[in-house]
């Protein structure tokens, strides 16, 4: 499926890995049954007894905290019969009842379930056969991962590199971050690698978003460039990133004229803040320098303006569904936290000025991937030929390259 012809210039993908029930069905089980998969952030659950359910990878999840404020991630189906002991996607609650025959559960999975004497064996194991069945969690930071592999390396380890991007959002702020608002959520009919992809591709910007960066021209009174690219990460294990100045404003420390004289103040308040908490040279890549990450197999974390934090499953090999949340600093102005949603809404969601392009460049692309007998080859070899000690540019594809070695390995290379 993935060739990686170095020597004759060439990497490329068979359309087939878009298009396969076969290859989703691999995927489901060597990707997203053994990868560490993102779950949620520590902030949606600020609370003892506060929980969360979404979909993670094609399973129903509860993400929780217990009366003690123990986090727990709970498979969402009953052990009796299987329906869904939580069907709210969010509150507070010292436990869990499944509305089939309502079997109860404590908030840290035990069964509560009082059966009339007589109706059940004298043996029967209530442990075995009645507590809701925990999942693998472990965090980095306030990052919640689960992975349905009970005997999948650390989280940590898994990471690798990408902890440095994560170490940097969570930076932005001197207490962390926290989910701003709620979630945007939305489908696009195409395959969700494209979406990876996508989502740090450097080389579609200026054509894909051309109404975007006219649009950009007068809000930052002046013409809107690329940014000015200086390093594309490899940070191992199939995760990469692109970065490069941050030419428009942030909400961290970047400043632009659309935001009055009086925030701008307040930027330099914050940048100073950032300076002085973690250094000269790290403040300047969470205050000048934005990014876009992708950790395998489908977060996405764009620290462009906004901080949007993207996953993205599988329904079908040409359709995926999509969830997205913008992180803010904890206790940062309502001026502040407002630009910051606007951006969130007017850049990366669903009816922004940047996703509806994409979105529409993806599913063209999937429409012409009908045709895969006649044309079966997507191309990624911009930049393939960079020599050793040249760097990447994030124009360059090879950030998607890392993503692909990647899932290749762990299909098989098949
Ligand atoms: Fe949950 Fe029967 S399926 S109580
Ligand atoms: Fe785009």
């Amino acid at each position: 499926m993935v060739v990686d012809d170095r020597e004759n210039g060439l990497f490329r993908v068979n359309r087939k890995a878009f298009l396969d029930d076969e290859v989703l069905a691999m995927e489901r089980d060597r990707i997203f049954s053994r990868c560490w998969l993102f779950l949620g952030h520590a902030s949606e659950l600020p609370n003892p007894n506060d929980f969360v359910t979404r979909n993670v990878g094609g399973k129903e999840i509860i993400f929780n905290r217990d009366r003690k404020g123990e986090f727990h991630a709970f498979l969402n189906t009953c052990p009796h019969r299987g329906a869904m002991v939580e069907r709210q996607e969010a509150g507070n609650s010292l436990g869990f009842r499944c509305f089939y025959h309502g079997w109860a559960f404590n908030n840290n999975g035990s069964y509560a379930t009082r059966h009339q004497p007589g109706t059940y064996p004298e043996n029967f194991n209530h442990d075995g056969c009645a507590n809701l069945v925990q999942v693998k969690l472990e965090h980095y930071r306030d990052f919640y991962f689960i992975n349905y592999d009970n005997g999948a390396n650390s989280l940590d380890s898994y990471l690798a590199d990408a902890k440095l991007v994560l170490d940097i959002i969570d930076q932005h702020g001197p207490n962390g971050m926290e989910v701003a608002g709620g979630a945007q959520k939305y489908s696009i009919r195409s395959n969700w690698k494209l979406l990876m992809e996508n989502s740090y591709d450097g080389y579609h910007a200026m054509d894909t978003h051309e109404t975007y960066f006219k649009y950009l021209a007068d809000a930052i009174g002046g013409p809107a460039e690329l940014p000015k690219v200086t390093n594309v990460m490899n940070l191992k294990n199939g995760h990469a990133a692109i970065e490069g100045d941050a030419p428009w404003g942030r909400p961290v420390a970047k400043w632009i004229p659309a935001w009055g004289e009086k925030a701008k103040t307040e930027v330099d308040e914050i940048k100073r803040e950032v300076i002085s908490r973690v250094g000269v040279e790290q403040a300047n890549r969470i205050c000048q320098l934005g990014r876009n990450t992708g950790i395998f197999p489908n977060l996405v974390i764009n620290d462009i303006m906004a901080i949007t934090v993207r996953t993205f499953y599988p329904v079908e090999p040409g359709l995926m569904n999509v969830t997205a949340w913008a992180l803010g600093v904890k206790g940062e102005s309502r001026d502040f936290r407002k630009r910051r949603l606007d951006n969130f809404l007017e850049f990366l969601g669903p009816g922004g000025f940047a996703t509806p392009d994409d979105v529409e460049a993806l599913e063209s692309a999937y429409r012409g991937y009908a045709a895969h007998q006649l044309a079966p080859w997507n191309d990624i070899s911009r930049g393939l030929s960079r020599g050793a000690g040249e760097p990447f540019r994030a124009d360059d594809e090879e950030q998607m390259r890392c993503f692909w070695r990647e899932w290749d390995r762990r299909m098989g290379g098949e």
